[in-house]
């Protein structure tokens, strides 16, 4: 059995950004509200003609670059997206098409924030059985064209990007550790998007009710939130026979700095081991998790030997956690 670990990481984000102060002329807002009860400065925002894939291609390139692979030794990419470029056929697919990873199966998983701790369980335990050897999981999202800008408590937060890794087998005691995945469908209307799909379809009646848009409790999802990120990574560690000090980096996912703070403060780690780059790049979805590890890597917040925790809590409900170790 060979373990599977991270041997490339790549990101990308569009070139357009919408700063507080560009939301205080749209919504109801203020530059001071948005960064007390969330951190986030300002978000990235893609253009008219620019979608999901094309940000998950640039990630997989760089990721594949890094790792010294070809396109052609990718068996399986797995993207995890909420906000695919189209209902089918599936992102993975068309990521796979851009790269040219002729080899692969390519898919979706839909997870929404927890998507890439999905993806890369699944991928994780088809490597260490030897059933594929090279896996590229992505994490990309342009949740910008999901959001309604008449509603300013889900436009201030999301933001489009997109990171990647391959992962392949690693030495023993390396890679991933330990991982561990949760949903909980009761959640449905904490975070959703009802219109569209073979429920309720597109009518002129859900257009008008603006059905095709996120809808989200903020104030209830984010009580789940900060418990079931604390549980589960507590759950894990414990199952693999680690205590939290024994951890050297907590990258969460960046869904509100409010959150992150929250989580730290329960599973008891000081500021300068949760990572957060919130501000910057607001809440990437699936891709923040992918985004953070590649920019603690290339900055040197992770060095080789370190064990890190992963975190991550989204619609659905979904929730999860993965500890590395690099
Ligand atoms: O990515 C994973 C899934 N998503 C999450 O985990 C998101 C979790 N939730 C959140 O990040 C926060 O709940 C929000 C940022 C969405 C909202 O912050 P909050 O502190 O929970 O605010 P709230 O919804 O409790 O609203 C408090 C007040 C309300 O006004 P009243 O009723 O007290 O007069 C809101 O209308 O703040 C108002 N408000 C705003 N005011 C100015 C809500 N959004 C805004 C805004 N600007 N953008």
């Amino acid at each position: 059995m060979n373990n599977a670990g991270i041997i490339g990481m790549g990101h990308a984000y569009p070139s357009g950004v919408l700063t507080n102060a560009d939301l205080e002329r749209i919504v109801d807002t203020s530059d001071e509200w948005i960064q007390t009860r969330t951190g986030i400065k300002q978000r990235h925002k893609a253009a008219e003609g620019e979608y999901t894939s094309q940000f998950g291609t640039k990630a997989a390139q760089q990721a594949l670059d890094k790792a010294g692979l070809n396109a052609e030794d990718i068996e399986i990419i797995v993207c995890a997206t909420t906000t695919p470029d189209q209902i089918m056929p599936s992102t993975g697919a068309l990521i796979q098409a851009q790269i040219g990873a002729t080899n692969a199966a390519g898919m979706d998983v839909f997870a929404t924030c927890s998507g890439f701790l999905y993806g890369i369980t699944m991928v994780e335990s088809m490597i260490r059985t030897g059933q594929i050897k090279h896996a590229l999981v992505i994490g990309a999202e342009v949740l910008t064209k999901y959001v309604d800008y008449t509603d300013r408590s889900t436009c201030v937060i999301f933001s489009d990007g997109a990171g990647a890794a391959v992962l392949a087998p690693v030495e023993a005691g390396k890679g991933i550790l330990a991982t561990k995945i949760r949903s909980d469908g009761r959640f449905e209307e904490h975070l959703y998007a009802p219109g569209g799909g073979t429920k309720l379809g597109t009518t002129y009646a859900t257009i008008d009710n603006r059905d095709h848009f996120f809808k989200m409790k903020g104030n209830e999802l984010f009580k789940i939130a900060v418990r079931s990120m604390a549980e589960i990574s507590k759950e894990m560690l414990d199952k693999a026979g680690y205590t939290i000090a024994d951890v050297d980096l907590v990258i969460p996912h960046q869904a509100n700095q409010r959150i992150t703070d929250a989580v730290a403060s329960r599973l008891n780690i000081p500021e300068e081991k949760i990572f957060s780059n919130i501000a910057e790049h607001g809440n990437t979805s699936s891709a923040s998790i992918p985004i953070a590890i590649d920019e603690c890597l290339q900055s040197g917040k992770i060095k080789q030997g370190d064990l890190v925790l992963l975190t991550a809590f989204g619609g659905g409900v979904t929730w999860g956690a993965t500890l590395i170790r690099f």
